[in-house]
């Protein structure tokens, strides 16, 4: 079960979780709201999913992958109630939000865990608009079915698009190969060297034909685990996700990397991607052919639509796995091939200097009064991920003061892919004369130094962890706590 997770280690069994509460409810009660409620229940149980006529066992909310969407406005206070239906612990993690700190779901942490058959209920203010999603922070959780958007809309953002639509990327096992608990215990035990799909039924899968044949710009593999599906929306390719449009409409795509352990290079055959939102912060319009989604980044889109169908395509980033399909249909006529991938994959592909957080979204510019170094590393072969030479649990909190900027320098010293969330806070790149771009979850490449800052707004304990969810699990996570 999920006794596992290292957040338990971190105060002790029996120790009271989560930060000095009025400390908490005043930075709540200070925050701007709307007087609107909006409320869920949430059920997370085992459920069969059907993936184009193939019945498969998982774990999902409310039986659907993914779950259903949860739609918000900046300011409006959120209640849901978590009815927990699984055979273990779970939580809920709100992905992208800095919300309040006894909200943000981590178990030995912020809050105690959900045990099987219990319910929790969320209830916080919704402070930030965006593309964000929710999922566990219990185990593998994750990288089953358990995921659903969470969109927040800003009422004074601009409208320039028609439409949206939503992309859940997600990398999949179940049904095909080894459930991600078995994944997750066979990467404990041997590393990268048992990392190699052996799942019982990959015959069908034919892996060759299937991967991109471009360059790799990241030089390196980019995750432990090979995936022999992946879902858009929850379809796979031969039973895909339609867009359907008419011609020049303008459709703003909210596009999120759901995958445990694949980032994403994402196109549109026959179509540019205007990108305008970084982990739902604004950036100056920037036209791209191809842009990579790490796992738990969320880019915003606008798309203007052709005459005619088009494969939308999510090609596994540096791994030998088939690529996620869907198809924008603007026309009757053939739909295209899941097989031929589109040219844009190998034209302008997206760099985070390509970005320019817009004058309203930009941190405003000021100097670090702390900085904090985040070595990232891999140890005993993939075993262990560690940060600053210690797995989670092992940590002293890293301490930061409310109303600090504090500077996160990270370096990765491995030669995988880290993207690199924190909780209950955004941060701005380092660079582009203090228009960086806003985010909370940023890929570092292998061997790579990248530097963000931090506005400590949100006094708790927030993770800072790798959102590749078996390095996490494995000990890449680590705590910013406020004293
Ligand atoms: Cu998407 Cu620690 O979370
Ligand atoms: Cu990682």
């Amino acid at each position: 079960g999920g006794a596992g997770f290292a957040g338990s280690r971190l105060l002790g069994s029996s120790a009271p979780v989560g930060p000095r509460a009025a400390v908490v409810a005043e930075t709540e009660s200070a925050r701007r709201v709307t007087g609107k409620v909006v409320r869920r229940t949430l059920r997370a149980a085992p459920t069969t999913v059907d993936l184009a006529g193939r019945a498969v066992q998982t774990w999902a909310y409310d039986g659907v992958v993914p779950g259903k969407e949860l739609r918000a406005t900046a300011g409006d206070v959120v209640r849901v109630r978590l009815a927990n239906d699984l055979p273990e612990d779970t939580t809920v993690h709100w992905h992208g939000l800095a919300l309040r700190n006894d909200m943000d779901g981590v178990p030995g942490l912020t809050q105690d865990p959900v045990g099987a058959g219990a319910s929790f209920d969320y209830e916080f203010v919704v402070p930030n608009p965006g593309t964000h999603w929710f999922h566990p922070h219990v185990g593998a959780q994750l990288d089953r079915g358990l995921q659903a958007p969470l969109i927040v809309e800003d009422p004074r953002e601009p409208m320039n698009y028609d439409e949206e639509v939503v992309l859940v990327l997600d990398d999949w096992t179940d049904g095909w190969g080894d459930s991600p608990d078995v994944i997750l215990d066979r990467l404990a035990r041997e590393g990268m060297g048992g990392t190699s799909m052996t799942g019982t039924d990959h015959g069908e899968m034919d892996m060759e034909e299937a991967m991109p044949s471009d360059d790799q710009p990241l030089g390196a593999d980019t995750g432990d685990v090979v995936y022999p599906v992946q879902l858009i929306n929850g379809r796979v390719p031969e039973d895909p996700f339609v867009i359907n449009a008419a011609p020049g409409r303008r459709i703003r795509l909210r596009i999120i990397n759901a995958g445990g352990d694949t980032p994403y290079r994402f196109a549109i055959s026959g179509h540019r991607l205007n990108v305008t939102h970084t982990d739902g912060y604004q950036v100056d319009p920037t036209e791209v052919d191809t842009l990579i989604i790490g796992m738990g980044e969320r880019y915003d889109v606008v798309v203007t639509t052709d005459d005619g169908a088009f494969a939308v395509v999510a090609v596994p980033e540096g791994k030998a796995a088939p690529p996620g399909f869907a198809v924008l249909r603007t026309a009757s006529g053939a739909t295209p091939d899941p097989n031929s991938l589109p040219a844009e994959l190998t034209g302008r592909l997206l760099s985070y200097a390509d970005l320019r957080a817009t004058e309203s979204a930009a941190l405003e510019p000021r100097q670090p009064d702390r900085e904090i170094g985040l070595g990232l590393q891999m140890v005993d072969g993939g075993r262990q991920w560690f940060i600053n030479g210690a797995a989670y649990g092992d940590h002293d909190p890293l301490e930061i003061r409310s109303g600090e900027r504090v500077r996160l320098v990270m370096h990765n010293e491995s030669m995988m892919f880290h993207p690199m969330h924190v909780h209950g806070h955004t941060f701005a790149l380092v660079g582009q004369n203090g228009r960086g771009i806003r985010k909370d979850t940023i890929n570092v490449k292998p061997m790579e130094s990248l530097s963000v800052d931090v506005r400590a707004d949100n006094p708790g304990q927030w993770l800072v962890h790798c959102h590749n969810i078996y390095h996490g699990e494995l000990g890449m996570m680590t705590v910013l706590s406020y004293v």
